[in-house]
């Protein structure tokens, strides 16, 4: 059932012949950094407000095998990122956590389901059980954008962040790969 009704919405709700979405290659470095800094310029979505690693450090980062990036690229522009990062231990091997983060301009356009989807696809094939995500409770887009998907909440940590003066929560958000 589950099943049936994720690939539903997938086959539903193709994003239009403008967009591309695909594994990221290291030549996509300088896009995906100013991808991510032009959404952590908004201070609302992420808990970073300055991306960390330099071109060459994305570019290495890019390089790893275990995990998965994704770039949904519009015109030559990279319009929204996605990382997999797989749990690097023997006793987390199984699970992942993923971020996304897709520029202003290019939101609600079904782009960040297709490359969840694409994502949690790839997860399942490799062998992950479990997909982990954090979120701010503010972010109303985004969770109704997982539990479309499937994600179920898994706990809250209360106040965790301030942003804008106020108190914001910590969902914390999972997706089992045995149901695609
Ligand atoms: C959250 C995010 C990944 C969603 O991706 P998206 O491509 O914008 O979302 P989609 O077009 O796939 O929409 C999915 C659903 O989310 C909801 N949604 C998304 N944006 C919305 C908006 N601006 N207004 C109302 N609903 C919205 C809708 O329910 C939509 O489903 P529906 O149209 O079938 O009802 C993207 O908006 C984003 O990157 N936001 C900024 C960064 C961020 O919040 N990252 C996640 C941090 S945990």
């Amino acid at each position: 059932m589950q099943n049936n009704r994720l690939r539903d919405i997938f086959l539903k709700k193709k994003i239009d012949k403008n967009y591309i979405i695909r594994k990221a290659v290291p030549q996509d470095a300088k896009g995906i950094i100013n991808c991510m800094q032009s959404v952590m310029n908004e201070k609302i979505y992420l808990v970073s407000e300055y991306y960390l690693l330099t071109e060459r450090g994305e570019h290495e980062r890019l390089k790893n095998p275990g995990d998965l990036t994704l770039v949904c690229e519009s015109n030559g522009d990279i319009a929204g990122v996605l990382t997999i990062q797989r749990g690097m231990y023997k006793k987390n091997r199984h699970i992942a956590n993923l971020g996304i983060a897709i520029k202003k301009d290019y939101r609600n356009k079904k782009i960040g389901t297709n490359m969840i989807m694409e994502a949690l696809i790839w997860s399942k094939d490799q062998g992950i059980l479990k997909v982990n995500l954090e979120v701010f409770s503010i972010n109303v887009n985004a969770i109704k954008t997982y539990r479309k998907l499937g994600f179920e909440y898994e706990g809250v940590r209360k106040n965790q962040f301030i942003i804008e003066g106020k108190y914001v929560d910590d969902i914390l958000m999972t997706f089992f790969t045995d149901t695609l």
